[in-house]
């Protein structure tokens, strides 16, 4: 496909099941593909290095990039959906997309740390995601640069027909789920991509398209040639 047509074809397809899904992908060919994306997204622009203070969290990743991918296999999303389950959190669609997945991507952005967190210590005790977090140009130019890598990760998921869905996160971006995640509060979550079977439309699910995919595609309506 061309470029072009292969970012038309990016769509929202979220895959709802009601049961968990056996493990039947080919984990091998699911690794590699991943690890593909991820080297897709290494590959978005960013202007502005990521804050010191994310080169000492103990997670290990230390890189200058102002995001994180966290990457959940087949056999962790259903690890997951059973954690929700258990801990009988409301996780609503999520839990139905992790039944489904093949994986889960967590990208997250990293805020630089405002004044009042570097003072009073309060760090450590955080417990939720720093909102509301400094609006300035070097936040705002971290989160264009995350999404810029997810954007990349999706377009290189629909190159290879695998179906795909930005979400927000909802549950996952909260303490008990952060903490059994591993995933430090400092970050923000900033898209949960799931990645679905490619022949999940023949299999026992719902599949919803993005309530705004029709939208906004009238170019008058967002773009204007400016005459000097
Ligand atoms: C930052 C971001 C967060 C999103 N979060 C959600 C979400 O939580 N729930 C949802 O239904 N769609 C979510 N979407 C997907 C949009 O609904 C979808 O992109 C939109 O309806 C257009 O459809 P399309 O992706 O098929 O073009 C999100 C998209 C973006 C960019």
């Amino acid at each position: 496909m061309r470029i072009d047509d292969i970012i038309k074809n990016r769509k929202t397809q979220k895959v709802l099941a009601n049961e968990p899904w056996s493990i039947d992908s080919d984990q091998k060919k699911l690794k590699k593909e991943i690890d593909e994306l991820l080297d897709l997204a290494a590959y978005a622009p960013y202007h502005k290095k990521c804050h010191t203070h994310y080169s000492e969290v103990e997670n290990g990743l230390d890189s200058c990039v102002p995001w994180r991918f966290y990457v959940l296999t087949t056999k962790n999303c259903r690890t997951l959906y059973h954690y929700i389950a258990q801990k009988d959190i409301k996780a609503g669609k999520v839990s139905n997309m992790l039944a489904a997945a093949d994986a889960l991507l967590l990208v997250t952005w990293l805020p630089d740390p405002s004044e009042a967190a570097d003072t009073d210590g309060k760090e450590e005790s955080q417990t939720k995601e720093p909102f509301p977090y400094t609006g300035n140009v070097r936040n705002m130019e971290h989160i264009a640069a995350a999404s810029a890598a997810i954007q990349n990760v999706l377009i290189g998921a629909t190159a290879r027909n695998i179906p795909n869905y930005w979400s927000s996160g909802g549950q996952l971006r909260n303490l008990l789920l952060r903490q059994y995640l591993e995933i430090s509060l400092k970050e923000i979550l900033l898209g949960a991509i799931f990645l679905f079977p490619e022949d999940a439309a023949s299999r026992n699910a719902t599949i919803k398209p993005g309530s705004m995919r029709d939208q906004g595609k009238e170019k008058p309506t967002w773009s204007k040639w400016l005459e000097l």
